[in-house]
């Protein structure tokens, strides 16, 4: 049987081999998909192991994006613009390291919840990995502009040089006290909620924006602040997760599966 993993530490609390296993009796593959906990400096030791015993593909989560972005021996675009690899495809010789966590975002912000992005003004907290992940495909998704607030101000601002020539304009670092106001949409891509902390921006920021945490959990500390905030919706990064599953699952298995009922599994 085709054998794919999520590597991982920790890992057990991973929802993907419950996500892959739904995928893949509703389109009827036979896979098999584990969870793979490595030591922390054991990324290129595991991965070594599990495709020379045959593995076929595996999905990359904390703490080995950048280590699995070394490891890969080609890179998709959007794996280079991200420099992180969540999803590895094993073609029988060569490792091809991938980045769906974008992709995913956008694909719940604009189907699963019907937002429009084209024309929206967005605004980015975080300026970490997770924000890094998703820069491309928001740009691409054809939002006007792009405000990255960071608490440390000079890694947004480090973040817009990124961007290329032909996207300096839309993006620009401002502040967390300050950001501006009348977003349409507003990203969390910091871990603070991690630590419980919820509110990063003055709350007028958010009035009737639509507040998207990329964490996951029902309400998160972001999600709660957010709807004390007014948001004019609030959700979580649960739909984000399901969709980057389902595009690392089109690269493994060329079939694309049903998110909706998935997600709306997990939601239960
Ligand atoms: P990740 O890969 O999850 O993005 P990271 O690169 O460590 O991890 O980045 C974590 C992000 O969360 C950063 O934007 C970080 O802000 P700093 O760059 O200033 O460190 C942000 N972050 C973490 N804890 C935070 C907190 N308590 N308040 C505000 N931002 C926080």
């Amino acid at each position: 049987m085709d054998r794919y993993v999520v590597f991982g530490n920790p890992v057990e609390h991973s929802l993907s081999p419950r996500i892959h296993a739904q995928f893949a009796r509703q389109t009827g593959q036979t896979m098999d998909y584990q969870r793979a906990l490595l030591p922390i400096d054991g990324f290129a030791n595991g991965a070594d192991a599990f495709f020379s015993d045959g593995g076929k593909g595996a999905n990359v989560t904390v703490p080995f994006k950048a280590d699995a972005y070394g490891w890969v021996s080609q890179r998709s675009a959007l794996a280079a613009a991200a420099g992180a690899v969540n999803t590895i495809v094993w073609d029988g010789r060569l490792s091809v390291g991938h980045n769906t966590d974008g992709l995913g975002l956008i694909r719940d912000l604009s189907v699963n919840m019907g937002i429009n992005l084209t024309a929206a003004r967005v605004l980015l907290i975080g300026a970490g990995g997770a924000a890094r992940g998703v820069l491309r495909p928001l740009l691409d998704s054809g939002i006007a502009s792009l405000c990255i607030a960071n608490r440390t101000a000079a890694r947004a601002e480090e973040l817009c040089t990124e961007v290329g020539p032909d996207d300096l304009q839309r993006v620009k670092a401002v502040s967390m006290a300050s950001p501006g106001e009348g977003f349409d949409v507003v990203i969390n891509a910091t871990s603070a909620g991690l630590a419980g902390q919820g509110a990063l921006v003055p709350p007028a920021c958010v009035g009737g924006s639509v507040c998207y945490d990329m964490f996951y959990g029902g309400q998160t500390p972001f999600c709660r602040w957010a709807v004390e905030a007014q948001a004019a919706r609030v959700v979580d990064g649960l739909g984000m997760l399901v969709e980057q599953a389902a595009e690392a699952f089109h690269l493994w298995r060329g079939v694309r599966p049903d998110t909706l009922a998935v997600l709306g599994d997990l939601r239960k």
